[in-house]
Formats: structure tokens, C-alpha cells, sequence
């Protein structure tokens, strides 16, 4: 069977590291992999606003952000289709005939809808919008009959409730969608980055992100801030490198000819992690060692980011392009899913 990638992000910031690591890095493997017959990359801008409705413009400014940071990371507009989720009124009439195959209480455990419920506050007064993403989410996913999801650990509940959809409609109706099968980052450390305040998780509010819109002098400036072990009082202290933010970073980031170039008494980030745990190896260093591997992949990608925000016209060009030529495609599965459920009247 042919192998289709979608995968995409909510536009309601700059991405950052996290993003990168946890999915970014990985799409623009795939990619240039050349095992993919298409990718396909979505600015959820219509899911952003299930819970951001009252700030619409927030959302139109990030949808630009966000491409802006596809293309600094290596997405390519010849390899990937990048579209916005919003131009595609199909997602919408496939999720309303999916509405018939949830319920309430399925939607209701849905232990990441769950959480975002609990972390916006939304008990009392949950926007139905909000409450029914994940089945508009199925609609993204099976309006370009994926095969494979690339997304963070966060996503499994979405996609589990993707399946559930697709094995009820095609056992209703008949075959017709395509179960689309998660793909997580194989780097465990990348499937979240803790914040640099050592929070679990990186977010705007908290503000505790590093950028891939961040200068080399930010980054170096967070880095230097970052939590580390709290109990790493004196150097000779024994340190901790679970939940440190500083070692999780180097998890995600660091390869051993990182050593040779940067910190050539040590070979491999276990022998730094086991110096640490006995005493004897200050923060300072072990955080000067994060932000030469951290400028070395982020640098490209800032400057690359500051060249292309010079031309927005050519964004705009590239994300009207991609949105005509996903429409094509969820425009055909639509029409798939007209005649399995016998609405086609007048075809
Ligand atoms: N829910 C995803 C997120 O919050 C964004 C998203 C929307 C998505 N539709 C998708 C991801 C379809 C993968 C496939 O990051």
C-alpha cells in the first residue's frame, strides 16, 4: 500500500525546541526519506480556535510563525504539501457525518481532552467545538487517507479515537477510510522536553521555551538560567541527572562527536552523566557544553528563518498552493464517503 504522512500543529505561537525534537526533525527525515508517496503537513488553525475563539488573531499571526519554522527546519514546499486545515471546508463535512459514530462518553474519556479541559479551566462551560476535536481530527487525518501519523505521545488518544472511527465507518458502511498507525519519536527524551525551568512541559505561558525563532545570544542567555539539580549546591556535590532539564536537553540533542569538538575530556554523555552523579563537575560547564550543541543545530535554522521572513508574499504563495492541492485530495475521499453512506443523490 502506498504510505501517506499528515501530520500538523495548532498555530497559536512560535515553536519551539520541543516541537522540533518531538516531531519537526523527524517530518523533515521522512521527508527526504523518499519512502513516502506524499506528506502532508497542516496548520490546524480551525482546532486552534476550538479553543481560542475569542482571539482570532493570534491564530492568523502564528499560522505564519509556524510555516516560517516548517521551512527554516528543512520542509521542503517541493517535497511536502503545507496547508491550512481552515481552507479545506471538506474536514468539516467529514467530521459532522463522523459525529454519528462517537458518543458522548467516549469523548469524554479522552484522557488528552481530559487534561486540556482541566489545564484551560473549561469544567463548568466546555465549548462543544472544543469537546468534538478529536473527531475533526479524524476527518484531518482520513480526508488524505494516511497511513502514518508522525507526532509526540500526547497525540495517542487522538489517534486511538481516529481508528475507532475508521472501523466503524468502513463496518457501516463499507471500506473505505484507512486506519492510520502513530509514529513516535524513537528518542525517548524527545518525546517532551521538559520546560528550562524544568516544568514538564514547554509552554508559552510559563515562559519557558527555547525557540527555533530564538538568536544565539537568547538561547545562550537561557541556557545559563536553566534549572539544574536543586541539591547541586557546591561543585563536589553529587548531582542528579533525572529531571534535570539540562542532561534531559542533551538526551535529545547531543551525539558523541560532540564530545571531540566541544568537551574532549569526556567521550560520551555517559561518562558526563556518571562525573555529575559522583561530584566534581559544575553546572556551568555541563550548561556551556548544551549551548555550543544547541547552537550548532539552531543557528542554520535561525538564520535560515531570518532570510525567509523576508519574503512573506512567497509563504503566502506556498500555503495558498498547498491548501488547492490538499482540497483535491480531501475533496476525492469526501466524495468516497458520499457514496459508502448513499448520499450521492445526484451523482
Ligand atoms: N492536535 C494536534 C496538536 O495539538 C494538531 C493536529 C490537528 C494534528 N490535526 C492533526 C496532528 C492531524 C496530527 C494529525 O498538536
Amino acid at each position: 500500500m502506498k504510505k501517506i504522512i499528515l501530520t500538523g500543529d495548532r498555530p497559536t505561537g512560535k515553536l519551539h525546541i520541543g516541537h522540533y525534537v518531538g516531531s519537526l526533525k523527524g517530518r523533515v527525515a521522512l521527508q527526504n526519506s523518499g519512502a513516502y508517496e506524499k506528506v502532508l503537513i497542516m496548520i490546524a488553525d480551525a482546532q486552534a480556535l476550538t479553543d481560542n475563539a475569542d482571539n482570532p488573531e493570534k491564530i492568523r499571526k502564528s499560522i505564519f510563525e509556524v510555516a516560517l519554522d516548517y521551512l527554516a527546519c528543512g520542509i521542503d514546499p517541493n517535497k511536502s504539501t503545507i496547508f491550512i486545515q481552515s481552507q479545506i471546508p471538506e474536514l468539516c463535512e467529514l467530521s459532522f457525518y463522523y459525529m454519528n459514530l462517537v458518543t458522548v462518553a467516549r469523548l469524554k474519556r479522552n484522557p488528552t481532552v481530559k487534561s486540556e479541559i482541566q489545564m484551560r479551566g473549561f469544567e463548568a462551560s466546555i465549548p462543544v467545538g472544543f469537546f468534538t476535536y478529536p473527531i475533526s481530527q479524524a476527518a484531518d487525518i482520513t480526508a488524505f487517507k494516511a497511513t502514518t501519523v508522525p507526532v509526540g505521545e500526547d497525540q495517542i488518544p487522538m489517534l486511538e479515537q481516529t481508528k475507532e472511527i475508521v472501523r466503524k465507518f468502513n463496518s457501516t458502511y463499507g471500506e473505505t477510510l484507512v486506519e492510520p498507525e502513530i509514529l513516535l519519536p524513537n528518542n525517548k527524551a524527545c518525546l517532551r522536553l521538559p520546560g528550562t525551568d524544568g516544568k514538564a512541559k514547554m509552554s508559552k505561558s510559563l515562559n519557558n521555551c527555547i525557540y527555533l525563532s530564538d538568536s544565539s545570544d537568547t538561547i545562550k542567555q537561557k541556557v545559563m538560567e536553566m534549572f539544574t539539580d536543586p541539591t547541586h549546591l557546591k561543585v563536589s556535590d553529587p548531582g542528579h541527572v533525572e529531571n534535570n532539564p539540562v542532561f534531559i536537553y542533551l538526551d535529545a540533542f547531543c551525539k558523541d562527536e560532540h564530545f571531540s569538538l566541544y568537551l574532549p575530556e569526556y567521550s560520551n554523555l555517559d561518562e558526563l552523566k556518571s562525573h555529575y552523579t559522583k561530584g566534581g563537575l559544575g553546572d556551568i560547564k555541563v550548561k556551556n557544553f548544551l549551548n555550543s550543541v544547541l547552537q550548532e543545530e539552531l543557528n542554520p535554522i535561525y538564520q535560515r528563518r531570518k532570510e525567509l521572513e523576508k519574503d512573506l508574499d512567497s509563504i503566502y504563495e506556498i500555503l495558498k498552493c498547498g491548501s488547492k492541492n490538499a482540497r483535491e485530495i480531501a475533496a476525492a475521499t469526501l466524495s468516497d464517503v458520499k457514496k459508502a453512506m448513499k448520499i450521492n443523490y445526484f451523482d
